[in-house]
């Protein structure tokens, strides 16, 4: 546990009224009363469970206005959760896209910190489309129907980057983060480690958070963020939704197990066609789905500046713009920024898997320790890869 009973002692005091403070000065938020949430989840009954991530449970509900609700609730564990809920309400409480999630409300009540948003009935991307195997869900998810989910995810990133002011960068966009409407029309959600990104400014150093395998490296290696490092994530999501695939699979072979670098072998080889998912039984148009694949590639590119921007990715998506096919270049890659050998023994240790999440989450804690609760590092990566600790966390988490 990070912190003693999350409201009871004096420090935790003083991060409840700062909720408090925060919360009552956000117009137009509903706040929820604890008795309405607890008769909604029938008292977060394990039967309304829906998932668990790293902020704590998520249950469905039907809320007193006939509304269905997915509501997440903070785990008392959970100090860094403080932080993303109150970001999280900041973020999007205010503005609204159909490809974003919708935040109804919250509840702060004692010592409860509640989010309850918008259900969506066709679960998120992982858990779906890349499920895999036996827990594969049942959808069919068509060329027609990926094709519709990759443009809407970029519309809703151009919207955050381009649109929203102060532009917001979202630093988690991977298919976990990724839920479908009954339609399968993609929402984003998750945007507790969103960064505001202030006027006139190239880039902000952060601490470095998010998730091993979405991570553009410059941005893993030097903390500074900018919109290029969502790009980044993009790219590397449009290549799991086109290939039906997570960004890495340890039970293919050595050479198979990272898609990136697998996409650009199969692009050098002109080849790429090899990479779409095999389930769509050869049913999908190929020179479009090539084209997704180009695309992603576009987008993880090693250099920031050559990735494209979201509206363009949009523009390249819808066929309303022509892709110069011969720019580019080769993806950034976190282990070329690595003094371990990816490949080496190090990589034949065992994944390290969250309690909540089968990902490979960026969890370890400045001093060295895995907390769940823990989504940021303090920049471990800043002062080179060939510190022990920063070999540790990506030997660990890759
Ligand atoms: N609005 C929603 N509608 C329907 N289901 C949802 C909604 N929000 C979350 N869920 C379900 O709850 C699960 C957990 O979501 P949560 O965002 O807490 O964790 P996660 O994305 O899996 O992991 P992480 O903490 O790394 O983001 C999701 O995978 C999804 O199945
Ligand atoms: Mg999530």
């Amino acid at each position: 546990m990070g912190c003693c009973s999350l409201f009871s002692c004096h420090r935790c005091g003083e991060e409840r009224s700062e909720v408090d403070g925060e919360i009552g000065a956000i117009d137009n938020l509903k706040i929820y009363k604890y008795k309405e949430i607890r008769q909604a989840t029938d008292d977060f009954s394990p039967e309304y469970k829906i998932g668990e991530g790293g902020f704590g449970s998520v249950y469905k509900g039907r809320l007193k206005d006939g509304k269905i609700a997915a509501i997440k609730v903070l785990s008392a564990e959970s100090r860094q959760g403080v932080k993303e809920f109150l970001t999280e309400i900041n973020v999007i409480s205010e503005i609204q896209h159909e490809n974003l999630v919708k935040l109804y409300g919250c509840c702060v009540e004692g010592d409860h910190r509640i989010l309850v948003y918008n259900y969506l009935e066709n679960n998120s991307l992982d858990k779906t489309l890349l499920a895999g195997g036996y827990t594969r869900s049942g959808i069919q998810f068509d060329w027609s129907t990926r094709a519709n989910i990759c443009v809407g995810i970029a519309r809703g990133l151009a919207f955050l980057h381009e649109e929203v002011r102060p532009h917001v960068i979202h630093r988690d966009i991977k298919a976990s983060n990724i839920l479908l409407d009954k339609d399968l029309s993609p929402r984003i959600s998750d945007f507790g480690l969103a960064r505001l990104m202030p006027p006139n400014m190239t880039h902000v150093s952060t601490r470095v958070a998010g998730t091993i395998g979405y991570l553009a490296p410059e941005y893993a290696v030097r903390g500074q963020l900018t919109r290029k490092a969502d790009i980044y994530s993009f790219g590397v999501l449009l290549l799991e939704i086109v290939s039906g695939r997570s960004n890495k699979n340890s039970r293919l072979p050595m050479e198979y197990q990272y898609l990136l670098e697998r996409a650009w072998k199969l692009y050098e080889q002109n080849k790429l066609v090899d990479l779409v998912d095999s389930s769509l039984n050869g049913v999908f148009d190929a020179e479009e789905a090539c084209q997704y694949l180009k695309i992603g590639l576009l987008c993880t590119q090693d250099s920031p500046k050559l990735r494209p921007t979201m509206s363009t990715v949009v523009r390249y998506l819808t066929g309303e713009k022509d892709i110069d096919y011969r720019k580019i270049t080769r993806p950034g890659l976190i282990s070329d920024f690595m003094d371990v050998a990816v490949r080496g023994p190090v990589a034949t240790k065992p994944e390290k898997v969250n309690k909540h999440n089968n990902t490979s989450n960026l969890y370890s804690s400045s001093n060295g320790s895995s907390s769940p609760g823990t989504r940021e590092n303090s920049n471990a990566y800043s002062s080179g890869a060939s510190s022990a600790y920063a070999g540790n966390t990506f030997s660990s988490t890759i």
